[in-house]
């Protein structure tokens, strides 16, 4: 937090010492004031970063802005209601808008090209789209509002994409999207959320799904890190064409999951994680699954476990059932000659041993993501901001 407010100071100092463009059109500024406001919005074309915070402004007017080159951070105005941008096109920085607590509509009905986009902490949000639809971006960023749908997201590449904590929004839709070339995150929305990303095939950083009651991935191929799901709703799920993880697979607290198949999954590259989904009574959606170069932990009420195709395991491999399953037969089939690491499965255990995972680091793997890891992650959001910012910082 202090870093960025650090950097504001300083752009707020550069602006006071005169380094502001002849036609006002230009120069950083950060203000709090309607008249500044007023400079800037008269502008067809502005250059420069912009910030206007702690002001007691209730509507922001950018009437005549068409494109705006830096960035502009819009953050704790407590009465700011709606912000508009009616002839803004082009944007070619960050655009934030970060703890205003009444701000319930933002305007930009003609934006098509934005470099990224944050909408942090502003909980009364719920009027924002993008009708002309979003053009490839680095960054797409919505945590804490109450959208209730998100029209426009028409980009086939993004860098980062981030829903967290919408708890409106049901229907996330990416129709277009193929490509992430960072991360992806969509945890705890609206409880009925569902999830539709027919058309991605690569992602290369964390993947992560969770509170979701319906999940479309049928055309994902490649993880280039962690893929997770979690505290899912839904009872089956599918994913066809993912052939490798690079690193680790976390299926952990599904809790009315009944069945799951991984069809062409051949190689994960850290641990294979699948703890406390409860209602899984057989294990076998691991078909072509051909080596782990980490872990196996599998947890849960099964009674059967299968790996049809499964040769290595650099890790160990540990089995917990609260069902009877025979340990025996399993470590013939998984044990010695496949499994290199501790060989541990146990039947007819507690509750308790299935519901969290005792997780070990397996060689291959950079992290061991233990049962709760997405979701304590992801907290770090509401916590303190500290991740946004030090995710803002990074750009610096
Ligand atoms: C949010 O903004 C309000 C003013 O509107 C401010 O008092 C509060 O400290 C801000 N919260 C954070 C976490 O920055
Ligand atoms: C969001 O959902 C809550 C109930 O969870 C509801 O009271 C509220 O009206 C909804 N807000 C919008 C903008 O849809
Ligand atoms: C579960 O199966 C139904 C019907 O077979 C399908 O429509 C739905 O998309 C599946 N859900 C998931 C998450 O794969
Ligand atoms: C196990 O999963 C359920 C959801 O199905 C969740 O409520 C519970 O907290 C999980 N247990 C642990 C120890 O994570
Ligand atoms: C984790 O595993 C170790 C050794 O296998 C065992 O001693 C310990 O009790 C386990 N802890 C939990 C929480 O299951
Ligand atoms: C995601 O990525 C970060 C950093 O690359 C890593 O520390 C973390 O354990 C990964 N996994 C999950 C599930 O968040």
């Amino acid at each position: 937090m202090k870093a960025g407010y650090a950097f504001y100071l300083a752009v707020a100092a550069a602006a006071l010492s005169g380094a502001q463009g002849d036609s006002g059109c230009s120069g950083n500024v950060a203000t709090d004031s309607q008249d500044d406001v007023n400079q800037i919005a008269g502008c067809s074309s502005y250059s420069g970063n912009v910030e206007i915070a702690e002001s007691h402004l209730p509507t922001l007017v950018f009437g005549n802005l068409k494109s705006f080159d830096g960035d502009l951070l819009i953050k704790n105005n407590a009465q700011l209601a709606t912000v508009e941008f009616p002839k803004l096109q082009k944007f070619s920085g960050r655009l934030t808008f970060q703890n205003n607590t009444r701000l319930h509509s933002i305007n930009v009905d003609q934006l098509t090209e934005v470099n990224a986009f944050h909408a942090i902490v502003n909980p009364s949000l719920s009027a924002l789209s993008f009708p002309k639809g979003l053009d490839n971006m680095d960054t797409f960023q919505i945590l804490d509002s109450s959208i209730a749908k998100l029209d426009g997201l028409a980009f086939s590449k993004i860098n980062n994409f981030d829903l967290y904590a919408n708890h409106n929004l049901t229907d996330i839709a990416l129709k277009s999207l193929t490509q992430v070339g960072g991360y992806i995150s969509i945890v705890n929305n609206n409880e009925n959320a569902a999830v539709s990303l027919p058309k991605l095939k690569s992602i290369a950083q964390n993947a992560t799904f969770a509170n979701l009651q319906d999940l479309d991935l049928s055309g994902l191929e490649s993880v280039d890190s962690d893929l997770s799901f979690h505290d899912n709703g839904f009872k089956n799920f599918t994913v066809k064409n993912l052939a490798k993880i690079k690193q680790s697979l976390s299926i952990n607290n599904n809790g009315d999951l009944e069945s799951f198949s991984f069809d062409a999954l051949e190689d994960i590259g850290g641990n294979l994680l699948v703890v406390n989904n409860t209602e899984i009574a057989s294990f076998d959606g691991f078909p072509a699954l051909v080596q782990v170069k980490g872990s196996i932990d599998i947890r849960g009420s099964f009674k059967e476990a299968k790996f049809d195709s499964l040769k290595k395991v650099e890790g160990g491999f540990t089995v917990r059932s609260t069902e009877s399953v025979d340990c025996k037969s399993l470590q013939g089939a998984y044990g010695k000659g496949t499994t290199a690491g501790k060989w541990d499965c146990k039947e007819k255990t507690d509750e308790s041993e299935v519901t969290s995972s005792n997780t070990t680091k397996g060689s291959g793997s950079n992290s061991a993501a233990p049962a709760m890891g997405p979701s304590s992650w992801t907290s770090a959001f509401v916590g303190g901001l500290s991740l946004v910012v030090a995710g803002l910082h990074s750009y610096l």
